[in-house]
């Protein structure tokens, strides 16, 4: 059985993920911030196949123990998702009202949230067969194609997030790690909203799809839900 390690599964994007891959015969093990009820009934409904486990991902303390005890109990991970996310509304502010509480708590986990668990999870990618690790970032986080006017703290925060990944991947290159920067599209959670285009489990299927391509190292890096290339 592949297994997967997924982060924020709580809700939205990542509960979606967790339901698909549980479909589709995977081991999962949810990180969650909260607990919530939606991820209690899946842990009650595939007993065999789920271990949900506390992951503040800006707490580096809880990270390494939730890495300690997936060592334990399965020793590997083929796929390792970093969905966590935050977009708080102070980010609308325009540039004379920016609130740099804001951009530093968003920072801490949309951007260093993925690296600490990139760091503590790594060495159970190289154990396992897939060897993929996936952000979920964003169309925002293109500097190229940016059109906003305000949302200093996502935007940037998402930017960063890929710049990480691209390190990241030039260092894992030599043990086989692919990694790859996702944007799920404008889904409708609690992030995105109601009048958002797509369903987290239209993304998540997406998604699920890309996991399933025999990626080679050297091959792009961000792409949406779809597969369609997105540039830097
Ligand atoms: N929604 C969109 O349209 C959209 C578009 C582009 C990219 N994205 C990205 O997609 C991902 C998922 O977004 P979503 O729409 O599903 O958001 P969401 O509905 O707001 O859910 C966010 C999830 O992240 C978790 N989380 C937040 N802070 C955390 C922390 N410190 N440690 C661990 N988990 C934490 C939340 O847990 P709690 O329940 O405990 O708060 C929740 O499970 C994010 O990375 C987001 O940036 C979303």
């Amino acid at each position: 059985m592949q297994n997967i390690l997924i982060t924020g599964a709580g809700r939205g994007l990542g509960l979606a993920l967790t339901k698909r891959f549980l479909e589709m015969d995977y081991f999962v093990i949810a990180g969650y911030q909260n607990l919530q009820e939606n991820l209690l009934g899946l842990a009650n409904s595939y007993s065999e196949q789920l271990m949900i486990i506390t992951m503040d991902v800006t707490n580096e303390a809880e990270v390494a123990k939730a890495a300690a005890e997936t060592v334990n109990r399965i020793g590997s991970l083929d796929i390792l998702i970093n969905n966590a996310g935050i977009h708080l509304e102070q980010a609308y502010l325009p540039l004379e009202e920016i609130d740099f509480n804001s951009v530093l708590t968003t920072f801490q986990v949309n951007t260093l949230g993925p690296l600490r668990v990139a760091k503590h999870f790594c060495k159970l990618l190289d154990q396992g067969s897939q060897k993929l690790l996936v952000n979920i970032s964003s169309e925002a986080g293109s500097i190229s194609d940016c059109w906003r006017d305000r949302e200093y703290d996502y935007c940037m925060s998402k930017a960063a997030l890929n710049m990480q990944s691209k390190i990241m991947q030039n260092y894992l290159k030599p043990r086989g790690i692919k990694i790859l920067d996702l944007h799920p599209g404008w889904m409708r959670t609690e992030m995105g909203g109601a009048e958002a285009d797509i369903t987290p489990e239209e993304a998540a299927a997406g998604i699920f799809n890309l996991t399933q391509t025999k990626w080679r190292l050297d091959d792009g890096m961000y792409f949406d839900y779809t597969g369609k290339p997105l540039s830097w």
